[in-house]
Order: C-alpha cells, then structure tokens, then sequence
C-alpha cells in the first residue's frame, strides 16, 4: 500500500473554444488545472465534485484519450506523456476504464463473446480454445453464466451490462481500473451488488482503482483516499473516513452536509450548497469557490489558496487554514 502506481503531477487540460475561418482559439475552457495527486497500489482514490469540475477530463487524460495542455503522468514507472510506442502499447494493458453507461460502452451488434474477447485480440495471442476459456474465466469473475457468450449486450439488465464491462476491462489483467460512474445509470439494487462485486475483484486480483462519482456515500464506502474537486481544481484530499470525520474546506463540508442522514431533521438542513458552479472559461479570480463559499474575506477574492497540510496526509487549499 506505499508504493505510488501513478503520479500525477500539475496536470492541465485547457479546451480551446474556437471562430472564425481558421478556428482561432477565442477562449479556453479550463477543464483541469495543475492537478497533483498519487495512486498506491492496491488503493482506492475516490474522486468527487459537482458536474462539470473536470472528473472525466481527468481520467480521459490519464488514459491517453485526450492530449493534455501541461502535466506529467508517471504511471508503473513510464512517463506516459513521453514514452515509446511499445512502452504505451504495455501502459494501455495494465490502465482499463469502466464507463459510466454499459448501454453506450457495449457494441449492440456484437455477442459477448467478442465483445469480452476484443481486448485479447488486441494484444495478446490466443489460440481460439484459450480464448474461449478466457471469456469463461472471465465471466464467472464478474457472476455472469457461460451461455451469455452467444448473447446480445439488449438481452441483459443494466447491471448485468455493466458486468460485461468490467469483464473486458479485466481481461488483459489490469494494474488499474478507472470507474467513472460505474453505478449511477443502473438500478438501485444492481448498484449496492456492483460495488460489492467490486470490492471481492480488488482483493483476488490485487487491483488499484479510481474511483467517480457523483454519491458521496459510494465513495466513502468503497475509497481509502478521496480527492475533491471544484472547478478544475482539487480542494481537499486525504484518507476517506478522515474527510467524512473533519471536512476541512467548506465546499467539501458543504457537499457533505447535502447528504441526508439518520440525524437530518428538516429539508432546510440539507441544502447547504448555493448557486451554481461558474463559467469554467471564465473562473473566479483568486479562490474559485469564492462565489459560492459562506465564510469567503476580502483576500479570497484576490489571491489564490495554496495547499495547506492537516497531518495525516490530509491537505486543504483554502485561506482559512
Ligand atoms: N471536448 C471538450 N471541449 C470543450 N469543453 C469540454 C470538453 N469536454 C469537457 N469540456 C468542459 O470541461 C469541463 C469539465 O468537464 P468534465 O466532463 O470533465 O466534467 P465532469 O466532472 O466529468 O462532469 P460530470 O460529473 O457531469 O460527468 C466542463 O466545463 C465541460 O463543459
Ligand atoms: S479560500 Fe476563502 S472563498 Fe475559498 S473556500 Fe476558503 S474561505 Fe472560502
Ligand atoms: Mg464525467
């Protein structure tokens, strides 16, 4: 649990918004700026923010599906943004993503067979019986019956798609595993087997995940890290049980205190969180949350927070602390 899997260091993506004849950036949206962080093996980094804060952008980048504007990715010791060919070709081995809908990820016209199988053709070379066996293998992994091989992604349920998806991301043995929204489109009683299901593969293949989503509980239950996110930027990060136990930023305090629970006495309670998130082309000068933060001063409004250190690997950017 030490040893970090990927560094991420001041990792930027800038979207140009372009007019004119020769597309000329007019403006940038701001997707993700100078984001730092690190994964350790066998960990759980969750990451939360509203819609919009830059999760996706992020991970998109870390998977090399879309260029960055600034950053270093280092993940199992290769630079991601400056190796060779063969060296991405590994990288892209041991670096698999779960989508948010299995819906859209899954070809329609395609069996499950291939569609599972599609990864190992890619990179590895099977004979048709070792390939066969594979799928088996790898449907019984995720709690799928062998006879779904001659099956169509529409003749399964939400749930079951999405086990058909992380059946092909698992395929090639992946050092990590990206979730971005893993739960949010299935019902309510797939998610809580999913998540579980989940946890039981971190454990028998020695997986390191990220984690998004949108439901802080889910990342509580299934993170040991969690990273905050409000506008492109990370606010807060630290063990998961210590950010629920003592929120330190009030945008994480505030996401916090939208969940309802056992001690939530009226609707008033719950709706901590004010307004909407700002234009990402146009971010607010010095903190960005200052638009919305009950407890903003005059300096939050000029000067950017830097990151400050709560102990316990716990840190918070906020002027505040
Ligand atoms: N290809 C693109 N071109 C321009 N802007 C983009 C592009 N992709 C994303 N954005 C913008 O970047 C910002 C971050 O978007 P992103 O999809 O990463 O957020 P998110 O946190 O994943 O949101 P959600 O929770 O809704 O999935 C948003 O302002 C979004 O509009
Ligand atoms: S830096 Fe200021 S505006 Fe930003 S979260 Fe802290 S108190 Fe609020
Ligand atoms: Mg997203």
């Amino acid at each position: 649990m030490s040893e970090a899997l990927l560094q991420v260091s001041a990792l930027t993506k800038h979207f140009p918004i372009t007019s004119g004849f020769f597309s000329r950036p007019v403006a940038w949206v701001k997707a993700v700026d100078q984001v730092n962080f690190k994964v350790s093996q066998g960990e759980t980094l969750g990451i939360v923010g509203e819609s919009g804060c830059g999760k996706t952008t992020l991970v998109n980048v870390l998977l090399n599906l879309i260029e960055p504007t600034a950053g270093q990715v280092i993940f199992d010791n290769i630079d991601l943004f400056s190796c060779s060919k063969e060296e991405l070709r590994t990288l892209r081995q041991h670096l698999q993503i779960v989508f948010q809908d299995p819906f859209w990820s899954l070809n329609p016209r395609w069996l499950i067979k291939d569609i599972i199988a599609e990864p190992l053709n890619v990179h590895l070379k099977l004979t048709p019986l070792e390939r066969v066996k594979r799928v088996e293998e790898l449907l019984d992994m995720v709690g799928l019956p062998n006879d779904a091989v001659f099956k169509s992604p529409h003749e399964f349920s939400g749930g079951q798609r999405q086990r058909i998806a992380i059946a092909r991301a698992l395929a090639l043995n992946p050092k990590l595993l990206v979730l971005d929204e893993p739960t949010s489109s299935i019902d309510i009683f797939s998610q809580a087997r999913i998540l579980e299901l989940l946890k039981d593969l971190k454990k028998s293949m020695n997986l390191t995940y990220i984690l998004i989503s949108h439901d802080l509980s889910v990342v509580h239950h299934m993170s040991d890290k969690i990273m905050v996110m409000y506008l492109g930027e990370v606010v807060e990060y630290g063990p998961a049980n210590d950010i629920f136990n003592r929120p330190t930023h009030p945008y994480t305090k505030a996401l916090l205190n939208a969940i309802p629970d056992i001690t939530t006495e009226s609707l008033e309670e719950i709706s901590e969180l004010k307004g909407s998130v700002p234009s990402a082309v146009n971010p607010p000068t010095g903190c960005r949350f200052n638009t919305r933060c009950t407890k903003a001063m005059d300096v939050c409004m000029e000067k950017k927070p830097g990151i400050s250190d709560i102990g316990y690997e716990h840190t918070a950017n906020c002027h505040l602390i």
